[in-house]
């Protein structure tokens, strides 16, 4: 897994020059990742926002904080337990979701990323994150919470933060509360996973 390091650093720097889509001409930065290349999960979400594209870095605004401390509830350190990713790099005009064509363009990018981490789960964050990667088209209050398969990997479903944000009451069977059930599972099967034989 250590030699992915070098790999990663050279995507990054392939990715800084990318100008596959139009959204290269309104980006301040490219936002590739953050957090553990060595994490045994991977974060997908949408795409970056104001505060992603002016810092460079994924989910750090107000719904990646908020991720973060949900995260963080459930055991998941975000930095040390997890490769932070979105499924387009660079930031849609006024956030907004990011088109068919955007998000194909940057598609080699994402594989590069799933193929060089390697991670055994990845958390899906909202609709946009599910339809990305699996073309599954859905609501995503029926698909979250549920581990699908996909090529060797397992995947988690979740509320996008952004949701949450909107919703944020705490109360049993919230948004809040089922993103912070989802979460458990996550952590449940990272545990299993760091456990020995
Ligand atoms: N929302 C996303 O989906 N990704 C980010 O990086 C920030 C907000």
């Amino acid at each position: 897994m250590a030699q992915a390091l070098e790999p990663l650093q050279q995507l990054a720097l392939a990715c800084a020059e990318c100008r596959r889509c139009g959204l290269a001409s309104t980006r301040a930065q490219v936002v590739v990742s953050r957090g553990n290349p060595r994490a045994r999960l991977m974060v997908i979400g949408e795409g970056p926002g104001a505060q992603e594209d002016e810092q460079g870095l994924p989910f750090v605004g107000r719904s990646g904080q908020l991720l973060d401390r949900l995260m963080a509830s459930a055991g998941i350190d975000s930095n040390r337990d997890a490769y932070i990713c979105n499924i387009v790099k660079c930031r849609p005009p006024g956030n907004r979701k990011p088109t068919a064509a955007e998000q194909a363009a940057c598609r080699p990018w994402l594989e590069q990323q799933i193929a060089l981490v390697d991670p055994p789960l990845i958390l899906l964050a909202g609709a946009t994150a599910v339809q990305g990667l699996l073309g599954v088209k859905g609501g995503i209050t029926g698909l979250r919470g549920q581990w699908r398969p996909w090529q060797g990997r397992w995947l988690m479903p979740i509320l996008h933060p952004s949701y949450l944000l909107r919703n944020p009451s705490e109360r049993p069977g919230s948004p809040k509360a089922l993103t912070q059930a989802d979460l458990q599972q996550v952590q449940a099967r990272l545990a299993q996973l760091a456990a020995p034989l």
